[in-house]
């Protein structure tokens, strides 16, 4: 067991270098083949959220719940949040719910996979629940190969009871994701998502993940990649997002993301629903996170206002992810959000949080020319503390010169398109009614 947690500890700095030590004769992979009833250069599909019955509730120390985009993305922490995640790593696991938080921290439950996608893999078919992440490109789900004891209670991938199955050997994978990382072995079976097949789709086989996912990842049984990346952290042979597999097949290059905040998002492959927005929709060229290699769906927005204050026009650069629940505001901008919010207060780890009954202005920002996001005040709120007065925030700032950071709070508000064709994003408002 301890031995176990250490090796755990050395592969998590080092974890491609672990996963690929089991390193075999390397063969090219089966080729993947679209299996679809619809017609495959015209295919239009609409995937609904469920929910996960496996998901439990779990606290989180707000330092975690701030520092996970800056662990996923590799950004330079503020440094308040810096000094903060550098002491609740001297004391060890703190985010372990059952661990007293900080001196004046505090602890908020997460809601991450709540709401999932159903996923069917393999003959017959096992259902798994996966998050569909629009800012990362691997395809990795729980596994067999996992010890035991992280598999309780759990849905999992089990590659030995699929007839459809083999083993791709050779090939691994290693991903360092927010708090943590995983790797494994790459098997290839059939994957359904909704009336989407795919044959012999690689299927990344975790044989190991970092303390955090366990206890967070309730009912997560795995993530979908559909970031604009060009490949996966797939060894030897990096491979492309299921997505740039199934988009030849499709009627237009595209998918859209109509999320709802607490209820199921629906997410559409191939074509632009009408239905599910109000207005225009306003298109801005993807743009390249410098030092990233580019790889995301990132645009410049064209201003912002808070609230009912005038437009203020600055063009600023936009990463967007699905895989993410905090919004990240250059300094000032939070800053000015928060002075407009009665009792707002930072942390000593530079979290943001008001008392949960104070009102919340909504945030616009703009798009091309003349488009206007509009995300209303309720989008605004991470959860309750555990002094069951005081709220976290789900915006959080970031230093003056980083990218605006657009996760799940603002996205749950609006229709976004992600468009391969002219490689562009398009953004939407959507009736009250549409995102509850
Ligand atoms: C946090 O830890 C890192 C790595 O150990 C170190 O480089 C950095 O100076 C520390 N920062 C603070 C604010 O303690
Ligand atoms: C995986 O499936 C095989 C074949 O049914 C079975 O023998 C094995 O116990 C399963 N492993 C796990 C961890 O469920
Ligand atoms: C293996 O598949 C059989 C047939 O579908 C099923 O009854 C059994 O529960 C599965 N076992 C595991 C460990 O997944
Ligand atoms: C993707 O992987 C292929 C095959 O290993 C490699 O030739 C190519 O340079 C990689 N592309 C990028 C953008 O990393
Ligand atoms: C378009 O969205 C509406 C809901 O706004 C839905 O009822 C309809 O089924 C969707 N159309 C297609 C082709 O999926
Ligand atoms: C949508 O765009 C058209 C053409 O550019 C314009 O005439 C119309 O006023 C716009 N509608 C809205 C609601 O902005
Ligand atoms: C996007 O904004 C950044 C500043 O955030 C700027 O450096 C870059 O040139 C802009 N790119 C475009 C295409 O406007
Ligand atoms: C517009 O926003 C920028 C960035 O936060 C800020 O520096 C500037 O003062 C703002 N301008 C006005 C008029 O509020
Ligand atoms: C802030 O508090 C003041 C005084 O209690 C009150 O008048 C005002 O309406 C509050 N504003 C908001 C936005 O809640
Ligand atoms: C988190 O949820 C559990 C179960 O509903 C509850 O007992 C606990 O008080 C909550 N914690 C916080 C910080 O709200």
């Amino acid at each position: 067991m301890h031995h176990w947690t250490i090796s755990i500890a050395i592969c998590l700095l080092t974890s491609l270098s672990c996963a690929t030590t089991a390193l075999q004769a390397v063969r090219s992979s089966p080729a993947r083949a679209f299996i679809t009833a619809a017609s495959t250069s015209t295919a239009k599909f609409s995937i609904t959220q469920v929910k996960n019955p496996n998901w439990k509730p779990y606290s989180l120390s707000t330092t975690d719940v701030y520092a996970a985009p800056f662990l996923k993305h590799k950004k330079p922490m503020p440094a308040p949040l810096r000094a903060a995640w550098n002491q609740s790593r001297l004391r060890g696991k703190s985010y372990q719910g059952s661990l007293a938080a900080r001196n004046d921290g505090q602890l908020v439950n997460g809601s991450d996979g709540l709401y999932v996608y159903l996923t069917k893999i393999g003959t017959p078919a096992q259902n798994l629940h996966l998050g569909f992440d629009t800012g990362a490109g691997d395809f990795w789900v729980w596994s067999w190969l996992l010890p035991a004891y992280m598999l309780e209670n759990r849905i999992y991938y089990n590659g030995s009871n699929s007839t459809s199955a083999s083993q791709w050997s050779g090939q691994s994978f290693g991903v360092s994701y927010g708090l943590g990382s995983t790797y494994g072995l790459v098997w290839q079976d059939t994957v359904w998502v909704d009336s989407i097949g795919v044959s012999g789709n690689p299927i990344e086989c975790i044989q190991n993940i970092a303390e955090f996912f366990v206890s967070t990842l309730t009912a997560v049984d795995g993530f979908l990649g559909l970031s604009n990346a060009y490949n996966d952290s797939e060894s030897p042979v990096p491979q492309q997002t299921w997505m740039s597999y199934v988009m030849p097949h499709l009627a237009e290059p595209v998918f859209t993301a109509s999320l709802v905040q607490d209820g199921p998002g629906t997410m559409e492959f191939g074509f632009i629903n009408s239905s599910r927005y109000t207005g225009n929709i306003s298109y801005s060229p993807v743009t390249i996170i410098p030092g990233s290699g580019g790889g995301f769906w990132a645009f410049n927005w064209t201003g912002f206002a808070i609230g009912s204050e005038k437009f203020n026009y600055t063009n600023i650069q936009v990463m967007t992810d699905t895989g993410g629940t905090i919004v990240n505001l250059p300094r000032s901008i939070a800053q000015n959000y928060f002075a407009q919010v009665n009792g707002s207060t930072v942390a000593s780890d530079g979290t943001w949080s008001f008392p949960c009954t104070s009102q919340l202005p909504s945030f616009t920002f703009g798009v091309g020319k003349s488009g206007r996001m509009v995300v209303p005040g309720k989008h605004m709120v991470f959860g309750p503390l555990s002094d069951g007065v005081r709220c976290l925030a789900a915006l959080q700032e970031v230093d003056e010169s980083q990218y605006v950071y657009m996760t799940l709070p603002f996205l749950q508000a609006l229709f976004v398109v992600h468009d391969y064709g002219a490689m562009q994003m398009g953004f939407a408002n959507r009736p009250p009614t549409m995102e509850n």
